[in-house]
């Protein structure tokens, strides 16, 4: 096949060309929303690094979840900020905690949605860390036996996923164990597999007001240089019982999707983190850039790569630029 024998052209001459020999493409399906819950009610403050994005008291969330199931999105990932921090990051296993009331009430309200909460410490701990320090390190094993008791609680609230974040050793194993002993054998696990260490996390931390207050985490998540290491921690989660294998964040990782996805049968979401909304959300407001085109372009190079799922802030928008046009 050479030219002038084949011209490649030919079969982009016009949209409907083009539609007949796309080979990814974009659907509602693919995204999970993510959505942060504060105290109080009646609450939707803007979250200045997110444009668009809010940290919304249950009430509000619970309106933009059922917005988001209107576009046609399938699940929701919530984040909690609680009223108080402390040392063990306590208020994260609370039957009555934040996440814990947000999750009945979007399940309440919506009952078909999936719900997603992640389950972390740093955004319940008033040093900011994933855990228990002891000696300023980030003990894992006691940190495990919170996590198992956090998972629960969600259970409990009817949870349909839960989403360990933390980068904990174990963290997947703990999880089961735990939600099975309690009787909570549909729940599902996300595992933030291959978590990276990394800049684009700065307005999530903004957001929740979890920058840890000394120190980083590089100690528990990745290096951004490995992606060898990153098949190590996808096996060692799916050995362990996960149902979805997370990369983190997306765009400077499409490699790692790839690979994940060249080497294991498992559903894959991509986190398209708040780094990556800000970078895009501040281009277009200077007039930079075509928000719609890039915000699509995107999201589609991030399914390209080997996601089956991406979630993402855009999520919303991107499924009111598919309901008028093909993507
Ligand atoms: C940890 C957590 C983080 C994100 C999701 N879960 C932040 C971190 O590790 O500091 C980042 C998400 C984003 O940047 O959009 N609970
Ligand atoms: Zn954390």
């Amino acid at each position: 096949m050479n030219y002038p024998d084949y011209r490649p052209r030919r079969m982009r001459r016009t949209e409907n060309f083009r539609r007949m020999i796309r080979e990814t493409r974009l659907s509602p399906s693919d995204f999970v929303y993510p959505l942060f819950v504060v105290p109080g009610s009646g609450v939707a403050k803007p979250i200045p690094s997110m444009p668009g994005q809010f940290n919304y008291s249950i009430d509000k969330m619970v309106d933009a979840a059922a917005a988001a199931a209107d576009v046609g999105i399938p699940a929701v990932i919530l984040f909690g900020v609680p009223e108080k921090k402390d040392a063990v990051g306590s208020e994260a296993w609370k039957d009555n905690g934040i996440i814990q009331k947000a999750i009945r009430a979007v399940k309440k309200a919506r009952p078909e949605l999936v719900v997603m909460a992640d389950a972390c410490f740093c955004e319940y701990t008033d040093h900011g860390h994933c855990g228990i320090l002891h000696d300023g390190e980030l003990d894992n094993d006691a940190s495990l036996e919170n996590l198992a008791r956090t998972v629960v609680s969600y259970a409990k609230a009817g949870v349909d996923v839960v989403a360990p974040s933390g980068m904990l050793d174990g963290f997947v194993t703990a999880c089961r164990e735990s939600l099975d002993e309690d009787g909570h054998d549909q729940v599902a696990i996300m595992a933030y597999s291959a978590k990276y260490a990394s800049g684009y996390y700065g307005p999530f931390r903004d957001a929740v007001d979890s920058t840890p207050q000394e120190g980083d985490r590089r100690g528990h998540q990745m290096d951004p240089g490995n992606v060898a290491e990153a098949l190590r921690e996808v096996s060692l989660d799916v050995a362990e019982g996960a149902d979805i294998i997370m990369v983190k964040p997306a765009l400077a990782y499409l490699d790692v999707i790839r690979a994940v996805s060249d080497e294991v049968n498992m559903p894959i979401a991509a986190y398209n983190v708040s780094g990556e909304y800000a970078m895009i959300e501040a281009a277009a407001e200077k007039g930079w850039i075509d928000r719609e085109r890039v915000v699509m372009e995107t999201l589609l190079g991030i399914r390209r790569a080997g996601s089956d799922m991406i979630i993402s802030y855009h999520a919303p928008y991107a499924c009111k630029v598919l309901a008028k046009q093909r993507w």
